[in-house]
């Protein structure tokens, strides 16, 4: 059952391209110049009727939410917040009826997330959801639901699950912006392309996979690291380090890089290891900079940065993995890939149950 994989975890990251046709499959049209979600049930008008959007989810769907916001906030340019759902049913949000209320969960089932999903309801907004599970509890009690089709994920730490709602939100918020018209056909099309570029381009950093074993043992001997990155480099570093901890029980945090000086760098000292995301052009030098800083500290630094750029990364760190040309939009759904990976191999170089970590359920149905 787990197709000569070692751990659940280890095959569903290499279903990732799988999960990423089969979400975007019938979801394009024929010439590539328009997303269609035939699932979703809003007209042109209540669309263009959106005042505000709140995306709620809990743990690794609310970091998938992260990304949707901007995603959202860039191509349809409706303001979006985000929320934890166990926060965000007892902060009274301000919900009107132009409110779309966004909710993600792989299973579907999660207690907070289902409740945050009714008290929307309760307050007249339209609920929209993305989730994995048909005939889900959040499904059924959605009005408008977008299937992510990643297949069964049995790993507690969620992999396929993330990477595939970050597919649900770039055909979302391209669908979104579409219909309110803030968006050229020309710039659809060229995104539509660039994303049916993404599954062989995922294939490509799995076919390495191997690479990340050393970098991950030699982390798996540190107490403490650091993730960081700007834009949506931040939105995955969070990611990344909620993967970590999560299965290899190593203390992380993740920050954005140029918030390091305002209290974290005190933490950078010798060997501590750095995990830096520079995937972001127009961040480049910034982030750059950040990174000069945490290694003048003697900080052990990995850089992930896009293909082509990696020389002018390598410069400033100690290793590089270097991930294949996207659009600044689409590299989380490739930038995560490598963090999944060094997750996985630190948590079996310290010899723990990667498939079900300790203190962990895969589905959290109490409150
Ligand atoms: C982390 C992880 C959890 C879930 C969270 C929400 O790897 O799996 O953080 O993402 O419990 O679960 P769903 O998406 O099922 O609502």
């Amino acid at each position: 059952e787990k197709a000569g994989f070692d751990h659940f975890m280890l095959k569903e990251i290499h279903e990732q391209p799988k999960a990423y046709r089969d979400t975007m499959l019938g979801r394009i049209s024929d010439d590539g110049k328009s997303v269609e979600l035939k699932e979703i049930g809003m007209t042109t008008e209540q669309i263009r009727g959106i005042s505000r959007i709140h995306i709620v989810a809990c743990g690794t769907a609310f970091h998938a939410g992260l990304v949707g916001k901007t995603v959202i906030e860039s191509l349809a340019r409706i303001p979006v917040e985000t929320d934890v759902a166990s926060e965000y049913r007892y902060r009274s949000p301000i919900i009107t009826p132009d409110t779309l209320v966004i909710v993600v969960s792989q299973s579907g089932e999660t207690a907070d997330t289902l409740a945050a999903l009714r008290e929307a309801k309760r307050n007249g907004a339209r609920v929209l959801a993305i989730t994995n599970v048909v005939g889900s509890s959040v499904a059924r009690d959605a009005d408008d639901v977008i299937t992510t089709w990643a297949g069964p994920e049995i790993a507690v730490a969620s992999t396929k699950g993330y990477s595939s709602q970050l597919i649900a939100f770039y055909l979302l918020g391209l669908y979104l912006a579409q219909e309110r018209g803030t968006v050229e056909e020309a710039k659809v099309a060229e995104i539509v392309a660039a994303m049916n570029k993404l599954p062989d381009q995922v294939e490509s950093i799995l076919e390495q996979a191997n690479v990340f074993k050393g970098v991950a043992e030699s982390m798996s001997k540190h107490d403490n690291l650091f993730f960081i990155g700007r834009g949506l480099d931040f939105a995955v570093a969070q990611e990344g380090s909620l993967k970590l901890k999560e299965i290899s029980y190593i203390h992380s945090e993740a920050y954005a890089a140029g918030e390091l000086k305002h209290g974290t760098l005190a933490l950078i000292e010798d060997g501590v290891p750095v995990i830096a995301l520079v995937t972001q052009e127009d961040l480049y030098e910034k982030t750059l900079s950040n990174i000069k800083e945490v290694k003048a500290r003697g900080a052990h630094v990995l850089g992930v940065a896009n293909a082509g750029y990696e020389g002018e990364v390598m410069k400033s760190v100690d290793e590089v993995f270097s991930i294949p040309r996207t659009l600044p939009l689409l590299t989380p759904a490739l930038s995560v890939v490598p963090l999944q990976l060094l997750s996985y191999y630190a948590s079996l170089a310290r010899g723990n149950d990667v498939d079900k970590p300790r203190n962990l359920a895969k589905s959290v149905t109490v409150e």
